[in-house]
């Protein structure tokens, strides 16, 4: 397994691309079951978790090419072979758990593994089974698979989720837009990354309204054709690299960033004493002068703080002036990165869903273990501030979300290295 050595060294200064968003990718591409025809995305990240997607769609019959060094997905379901998204995929990538609602409204069947948890949280389909329930599917649980079906089709309904899943509404909302009559999803996630789904699918024809609220409609319609989209920009890892200015010192310009992406987070990143200002090419991101600032952080559905910021924002946290409290509110076991910063001198303690950190001076270079996704660049954001070096192993969580990090982060003055494992 590889690992990443980063070695504290000093402001950094330059620009940094940032990629399509991974959690927009995974869901536009089961989005091509829902028709015959050719869907190609562009502006696509490089990341594992999109080649396990590409697996999956292939395991089911659909064509998918990667063009252009995987930026551009060419992908046509015109003859699908199978409606059964084995286990072996599934439990690597819960969002494969997206192409239940668009078999289920093309093929009136679908045979999707139960995920299983994973390293933050027990992570169940409740929601999405309620939701398609309510659309006029028949569900049932064998053998650790949903077995669902409906063999007349989908009809409209109004449906209420009691939480506001991201994932749920992605599949309902695909799901409703080949039910016959009008679907009303009410408490729907309004993250960006569901307002980019609903773009593709009304090029595609779809009949969709109300995306980035709280209530969606959709007006079924009998067939969807092909499209070209482009995937929006990955919110989480703008997030991610305006943290390194943050915490390094220096100035760093993420390229096609928008603030409309992250408000909440800015907001937050000006209250630690971190300014964030737009420029024609992006978000430009520096200290506003001296150390930055504990402030408090609770996470939420979107429009609020992030919960996949939230292990990032903690790293910066440990070299703030005081103490903050962050709770998170989204999954059940989310705080794995902080016994991994203590080990680099941070000073947390954690207490079921609330962290609570004060600041240290700095922070000491030490071996961490990644244990999932977000933990991981957490620890490489603390590493770029701590004095020596850090070695961040099992770095393959990384590789799942975040494309090119050591040559992102080179670019801007830090000094990161990948280590090949044995
Ligand atoms: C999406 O996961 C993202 N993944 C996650 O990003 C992100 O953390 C999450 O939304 C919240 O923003 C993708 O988009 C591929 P949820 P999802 O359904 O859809 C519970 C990353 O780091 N829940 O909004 O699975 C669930 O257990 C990943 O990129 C139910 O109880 O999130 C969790 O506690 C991590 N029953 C909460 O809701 C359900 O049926 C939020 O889950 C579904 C979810």
């Amino acid at each position: 397994m590889d690992s990443i050595l980063v070695t504290g060294n000093g402001p950094l200064n330059g620009q940094i691309p940032i990629a399509g968003a991974k959690n927009a990718c995974l869901t536009l591409m089961p989005a091509t079951l829902l028709s015959e025809e050719p869907l190609t995305l562009t502006n696509a990240p490089r990341l594992s978790d999109i080649k396990t997607m590409t697996a999956l769609l292939q395991s089911l019959g659909a064509e998918v090419s990667s063009l252009q060094d995987g930026q551009v997905i060419a992908m046509s379901s015109h003859t699908l072979t199978s409606q059964t998204a084995d286990y072996d995929i599934v439990r690597k990538m819960r969002a494969s758990n997206l192409v239940l609602g668009p078999l289920l409204a093309r093929f009136g069947q679908a045979v999707v593994s139960l995920p299983g948890g994973c390293a933050i949280g027990a992570r169940p389909m409740d929601l999405h089974v309620e939701g398609l329930e309510a659309l006029g599917a028949e569900i049932e649980l064998k053998d650790g698979y949903l077995h669902a079906k409906a063999p007349g089709g989908l009809k409209g309904a109004v449906h209420e989720m009691r939480f506001a899943s991201v994932g749920a509404t992605e599949n309902i909302v695909m799901a409703a837009t080949l039910a016959k009559g009008t679907t009303v999803l009410k408490n729907a996630a309004r993250e960006p990354e569901i307002v980019d789904l609903v773009e593709c699918l009304r090029k595609m024809g779809a009949q969709i309204s109300g995306e980035g609220t709280s209530t969606i409609e959709i007006q079924g319609v009998d067939r969807l054709n092909g499209a070209t989209h482009q995937v929006v920009t990955d919110r989480i890892e703008l997030g991610t690299y305006m943290l390194a200015p943050a915490i390094c010192g220096g100035e760093v310009e993420l390229l096609g960033g928008r603030m409309s992406l992250v408000e909440s987070f800015a907001e937050k990143l000006d209250a630690a004493g971190v300014s964030v200002a737009e420029t024609e090419n992006g978000l430009k991101v520096a200290r506003k002068k001296g150390r930055v600032q504990a402030v408090d952080v609770v996470t939420e559905p979107f429009p609020g703080f992030p919960t996949d910021l939230q292990a990032q924002m903690m790293a910066l946290m440990c070299t703030a002036e005081g103490t903050s409290v962050l709770e998170e509110r989204i999954f059940e076991n989310r705080f794995m990165h902080a016994p991994e910063l203590v080990r680099m001198g941070a000073n947390i303690e954690v207490h079921g869903g609330t962290a609570t950190v004060t600041g240290v001076e700095s922070l000491k270079g030490a071996p961490v273990m990644a244990t999932d996704l977000r933990a991981s660049v957490s620890l490489i954001l603390a590493g770029l501030a701590a004095e020596g070096e850090t070695t961040v192993s099992r770095v393959y969580h990384l590789d799942r979300g975040y494309e090119h990090v050591v040559r992102k982060l080179e670019g801007v003055g830090a000094k990161i290295e990948r280590i090949k494992g044995q």
